[in-house]
């Protein structure tokens, strides 16, 4: 019955540069037998060319515990920044992408619509919303110098795109300021052009701009080296649809039917005192939040201008909810997700997946399982495909228990510019990357 749900999952979970394809069993062997094999199957001259030269940890240093943790280099002298950017191929240039203004986040959008990650099978195309880009980009503190495109010179299309949110994260007991990085994208066209390491260069040097020397980022393949390696679940809320995409397949003995039964849910919520995030909950959120996320290695340092801004609900874009004590009044849970529909390519019927992906939950005084259970009936109620969850912070004893089935990808996590001397375990982590 759980393996219903077994067959591609949703981009991001892109395991193609990963020659293990089994989920890890534990986690720090694991990540040092993957970097090992890599290390292995590559000659000299393929490996890590621009990341060996990057102050990022590198599989060589895995399990040295004589290294130090904290920054791998020092910040340099401001007036010591590299002051012009990086060269292009003669052919393309910079340009700085204004997401306020509509003709260019249609364009960011169109770049990432058609170019941006899809799953192991070329099945589902993450399609983000220009609502969700213009949130995604545009926190408390953003520079717009960090939203960075590459245009072909004559024609002015935009053919790459990288950016850079600013973000304080908690790593064990420091709070670093960083550059959350996310976005990447090269043009299908101008692939394996070495044009990423070039983009990765200057979204580093414009964030040296600003004294900031650290940065927080995940992605699906395997590079030197991650922090952490999780896994996407899903849990199915139109069982029909996701079969008929190839998103899902029918488990073994079970028919539609019983498959559709083995999903439903209740229609209305079922905890008293459930009810929508409003803006005056943005200081009991805050506090409820901060308490929470304390328990982990790294997490977001959110104050409340962080937490009305990634929290507060915005239609299509992230819903929050919590639980308010009919009798005291007291915030005592919290429950979110975000909005990320995938484009599904090649499907006769259907054009678009809508998923839900679990963001930020606290529980106090209800079980979390609930919780979230009460997340998948406002997500089915509100016309979701599927609920996709990490097995982050406490999320993965509950996912078999909700109907969660496990993805057949990973993400991996990674710190620029900073070392942790040992790999975390997902339930170390506290910290949600869209
Ligand atoms: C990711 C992407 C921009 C890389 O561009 P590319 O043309 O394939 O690769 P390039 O020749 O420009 O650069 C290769 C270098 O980039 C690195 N790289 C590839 N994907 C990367 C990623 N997601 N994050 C950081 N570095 C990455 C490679 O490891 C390689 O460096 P190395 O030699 O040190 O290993 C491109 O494949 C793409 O747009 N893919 C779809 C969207 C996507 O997956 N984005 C990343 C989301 S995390």
């Amino acid at each position: 019955m759980a393996d219903s749900n077994s067959s591609p999952g949703s981009p991001g979970e892109n395991p193609k540069s990963n020659p293990d394809a089994n989920p890890p069993s534990e986690n720090e062997s694991s990540i040092e037998t993957l970097a090992r094999k890599v290390q292995e199957s590559l000659s000299i001259e393929k490996k890590h060319k621009f990341w060996e030269t990057q102050p990022v940890g590198q599989f060589k240093d895995l399990g040295d515990s004589s290294l130090p943790e904290g920054p791998i280099e020092p910040p340099t002298p401001l007036s010591e920044v590299k002051q012009e950017p990086y060269n292009l191929p003669n052919l393309y240039e910079w340009t700085t992408c204004d997401i306020d203004s509509d003709e260019t986040c249609t364009e960011v959008y169109n770049l990432l619509t058609n170019n941006y990650v899809e799953d192991d099978e070329n099945m589902f195309r993450f399609n983000y919303s220009k609502e969700f880009l213009r949130w995604a980009l545009r926190p408390p503190g953003y520079f717009k110098s960090w939203h960075i495109g590459v245009r072909a010179k004559v024609s002015k299309k935009l053919v790459a795109f990288i950016t850079g949110v600013p973000a304080k994260i908690r790593v064990c007991d420091e709070v670093v300021k960083m550059t959350e990085i996310n976005f990447l994208c090269v043009h299908k066209k101008l692939r394996s052009k070495r044009l990423a390491p070039v983009m990765i260069k200057e979204v580093t040097r414009r964030v040296h701009l600003e004294n900031i020397w650290q940065a927080a980022y995940t992605a699906g393949v395997v590079l030197p080296t991650p922090i952490a390696t999780c896994q996407y679940w899903h849990r199915s809320l139109n069982p029909k649809k996701l079969i008929d995409v190839g998103f899902s397949r029918l488990g073994p003995r079970m028919t539609m039917s019983r498959t559709i039964k083995l999903y439903k849910l209740p229609e209305k919520t079922l905890t008293p005192g459930f009810r929508k995030m409003e803006l005056h909950d943005v200081p009991a959120v805050t506090r409820l939040l901060r308490d929470y996320l304390s328990q982990f290695l790294v997490a977001p340092d959110f104050d409340e201008d962080d937490v009305e801004h990634w929290l507060l609900p915005t239609e299509n874009v992230v819903d929050s909810y919590l639980v308010e004590s009919p009798e005291t009044h007291e915030i005592t849970d919290f429950c979110s997700f975000y909005t990320l529909p995938s484009t599904i390519l090649g499907n006769q019927n259907y054009s678009t997946l809508k998923a839900a992906y679990s963001y930020y939950n606290v529980s106090t005084k209800t079980p979390l399982l609930q919780l979230m259970n009460d997340a998948l009936i406002v997500a089915k109620r509100k016309d979701y495909d599927v609920f996709n969850a990490l097995d982050i912070m406490q999320n993965e004893p509950l996912l078999k228990e909700l109907k969660f089935g496990p993805g057949d990808g990973q993400l991996h996590y990674y710190l620029y510019n900073y070392r942790i001397r040992h790999t975390l375990k997902p339930s170390e982590l506290g910290l949600v990357l869209l």
